[in-house]
This record gives structure tokens, sequence and C-alpha cells, in this order.
């Protein structure tokens, strides 16, 4: 198997070291891609981490990489998100395992293009099941625990909603949903403490968003007109992990946080 290429490592230093000691991370979709990186970047600054996910062998070797690349621990239990009894199961693995929650990201998500006329009823309700129903489920197995820790959750969301983006009906619904969700839990659970946002990001190298999503998904091909001139890294979503779950970002709750180099915002001429 090729050696562990952290996505992260140029960054990983930016913020205090041991900001998160103690601290536990609970991610579905950790295994892969965004939620990867952010994970590791959580571990990097102290935090022990469970990772939940589908596929477990996948699963099983990103916890191995994780906990080398960082020196933290890593759980992984395979769980459906549309399940609720697995993902209480992960849940009671975790607290058995490092006895607390105290950051949650909800990163799993299923996606493909298709045009309306398509999709299934079916293939539409399999897109909204992961991303909207499994993330009000993961609330729900995390949140008495969350509320222990006075936590914090991130929502991974995207872009795509904001305009009316062609072959995306199914994701753009659900995300627009998490975006909803999680400033209701912001709402409702602030009085325990517990912060919730949202992450939207924008294109990012190397992951399947950018790559299978889109028609331009490489560097420098369809991307170079960015406001920023590049397309996003994954360690740019670490970042701004690190960030929301820290305490420097203690009076931010129920917002979204664009992390797409002003993409969001450039209109074409012509
Ligand atoms: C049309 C499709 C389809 C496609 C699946 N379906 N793929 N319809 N075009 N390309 C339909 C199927 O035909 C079926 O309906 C229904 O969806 C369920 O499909 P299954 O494969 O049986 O379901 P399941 O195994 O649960 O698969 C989940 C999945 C799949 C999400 C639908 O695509 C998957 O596992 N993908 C890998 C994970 C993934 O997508 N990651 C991307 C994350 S990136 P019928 O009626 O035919 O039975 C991301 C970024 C978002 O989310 C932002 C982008 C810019």
């Amino acid at each position: 198997m090729a050696a562990y290429v952290s996505p992260i490592a140029d960054s990983a230093t930016i913020f205090k070291d041991g900001l998160f000691n103690g601290k536990v991370l609970f991610c579905t979709g950790g295994g892969s891609g965004i939620c990867k990186g952010m994970t590791e970047a959580v571990m990097h600054h102290g935090a022990n981490a469970t990772i939940v996910g589908r596929k477990l062998d996948r699963l099983i070797a990103s916890a191995d990489e994780l906990a080398k690349a960082t020196g933290r621990q890593c759980l992984a239990v395979r769980g459906d998100v549309r399940e609720p009894e697995q993902l209480k199961d992960a849940v009671a693995k975790t607290i058995e395992k490092f006895g607390r929650i105290d950051f949650v990201i909800c990163g799993a998500a299923g996606n493909f293009l298709a045009p309306i006329s398509g999709l299934s009823e079916k293939g539409f309700k399999t897109v909204i099941d992961i991303d909207t129903i499994g993330t009000y489920n993961t609330i729900k197995a995390t949140l008495p625990y969350v509320r222990q820790s006075k936590g914090s959750y991130i929502h991974v969301s995207a872009t795509l909603h904001y305009k009316a983006t062609p072959y995306q009906i199914h994701v753009s619904a659900a995300k627009a949903a998490v975006d909803a969700v999680s400033a209701v839990l912001a709402v409702e659970e602030g009085p325990w403490g517990i912060r919730s946002n949202v992450i939207a990001p924008g294109p990012i190298a190397g992951t399947e968003g950018a790559e299978r999503l889109t028609t331009k998904g490489h560097d420098g091909d369809g991307w170079a007109q960015l406001p920023v001139g590049r397309l996003g890294h994954i360690k740019d979503i670490a970042n701004a992990t690190v960030f929301l779950f820290s305490d420097a970002a203690s009076f931010i709750t129920g917002q979204v946080l664009v992390v797409d180099g002003g993409s969001e915002h450039l209109r074409s001429v012509g």
C-alpha cells in the first residue's frame, strides 16, 4: 500500500499545539476525502476520533493512517447514517472507548449527476436519506453527549443550492435542508452551550465533488478564473474546521462558512 500523504501537513501548525487535547471527535464520512482531512486536523491538535462510514476496510485503513499521522487514537466503526441504530451503536462504542464526545462532523454524503428526467424517485430519496436524514440521525445519536461536553457541530454542505444547479436537484434539496437543520440546532441548543455551524466547500482538488461531479475538475484547467486563482485544497476546509471548533469561534453559531476562494461571488462577463 502506498504511504499516506497528509493533505494538511503544511498547514497543521497554524493553530496552537494541543488546542483540542482531551477532546473527542465523532465524524461521519471520515474515511475519505474532505472529512478525513477535517478529522486529521482535529486529531493533529490533540483530539481522539471516531470515524463512521459504510466501507469498513477503508475506514480501518484510514483510522490507521490518521493515528500514525497524528499520534492520537482513531476508532473505525462501520455504520450507515440512514440507520439510526447503527449510529447509536457507533456512539456507544465511542463512549466506551473515549468516554465523551465534544465535536461532531456530519459529513457523510451521496451524490451523482442526474437530470430530473433521468432521476428515479428512489434516486432522489436516497440522497435526501443520506445527506439530510443522515444528518438528523447523527444529531439525535450524539446530542446527549454533546450536551454534557457543551460541544460543537460542523455540517458539511455545499454551495450548489444558492443558485439553480442543473443535474443536482436531489443534492440541492438535501443540502438546503442540512443548512436549515444546522441553524435550528444552533438556536435550540445554544442555551445548552452547543454551537452548530455549516462549512460549504467550493471546488476542492482531489475530491469526488470536484472531479466526478463537475466537468472541469483539474487544477489549472477550468478553475483558473476563480478569484483566488486556484482550486481549494483539503487543508483549506481543515483549517476552517479547526477555527470553528476552537474557542476563537465561541460567538459563532448558526452560520454557514463558505470556503470557496470567492467563487460564489464570481459572475462571468458576456
Ligand atoms: C441516476 C442513480 C445514479 C446515477 C444511483 N442512482 N446513482 N440515478 N444516476 N448516477 C439511483 C439508483 O438508480 C437507485 O434508484 C438509487 O439511486 C439508489 O442507488 P443505490 O446505488 O442502490 O444506492 P446506494 O448503494 O445507497 O448508493 C448511494 C449513492 C451512490 C449515493 C446513490 O451514488 C454512492 O454510494 N456513491 C458513493 C458516495 C458518494 O456519492 N460520494 C460523493 C460525495 S461528494 P433506482 O430507482 O434505480 O433503484 C458530495 C459533494 C456534494 O456529496 C457537492 C458537489 C459539488
